[in-house]
């Protein structure tokens, strides 16, 4: 094959590789943008009974940060030991990106994992063991209009297996403490390097 006709045969794959893009997304059925949209509105369900359901698929939400509250160094029981991993809904992140605010909706998921081992061939410290539990906050300002700052919080336990739902706890046991030291808005913020980092610089 002389080179010209190389050239020819390549930008003729290209072509129609383009319209059976083209015709892939005109052929998308209009239920499928409106099923995107679903997906958007329920980072989370709750039941009937306004529990929260166990969130799923969290773990593929944007990482915003890991402290840690090792029980070694908590008179052998943290308050919630040990990692706490925590992610933020994708929607209510790109907000953050755009705002530095936490959106009406926002969803903040802590995942609890045990500290597995204290040492590795990279040194002493701190390493992941096992999943031990799961707490979520989050903001809504008609489910929960008598919150301070609208921010609700859920445990789904310390211990495996986890609650299939959980109810709101009593704003005394969550929400104070979050109300009188958290940097931002009820959220830890001054925490998350990735939120600082991702925030529109003033
Ligand atoms: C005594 C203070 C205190 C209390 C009470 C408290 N928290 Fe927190 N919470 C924190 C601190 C500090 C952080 C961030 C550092 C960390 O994870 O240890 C945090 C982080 C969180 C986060 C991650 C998002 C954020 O706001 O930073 C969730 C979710 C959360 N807590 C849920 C709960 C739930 C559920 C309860 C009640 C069962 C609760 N918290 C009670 C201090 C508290």
């Amino acid at each position: 094959m002389s080179g010209l006709n190389r050239v020819w045969v390549v930008s003729g794959a290209t072509a129609a590789g383009v319209l059976a893009f083209f015709l892939w997304s005109a052929a998308r059925p209009a239920s499928a943008h409106a099923a995107d949209k679903m997906i958007d509105k329920a980072a989370v369900k709750f039941t009937e009974d306004g529990k929260l359901k166990k969130p799923t698929g969290y773990r593929m939400w944007p990482f915003i940060g890991t402290p840690i509250t090792p029980n070694d160094m908590n008179d052998g029981e943290a308050a919630f030991p040990e990692f706490h991993i925590v992610y933020m809904d994708p929607d209510s992140f790109a907000h953050y990106e755009k705002t530095g605010e936490y959106r009406d909706g926002t969803v903040l998921v802590k995942e609890l994992t045990s500290v597995g081992s204290k040492e590795a061939t990279s040194g002493k410290g701190y390493f992941m063991g096992e999943y031990i539990g799961l707490e979520v906050s989050m903001k809504d300002s008609k489910r929960f209009k008598d919150e301070p700052g609208n921010w609700a919080y859920f445990s789904f336990g310390h211990k495996y297996p986890l609650k299939e739902s959980a109810p709101k706890a009593a704003t005394a046991s969550c929400n104070e403490c979050h109300q009188q030291n958290a940097k931002k808005d009820y959220v830890f913020t001054q925490y998350y390097p990735v939120l600082r980092d991702a925030a529109p610089k003033k």
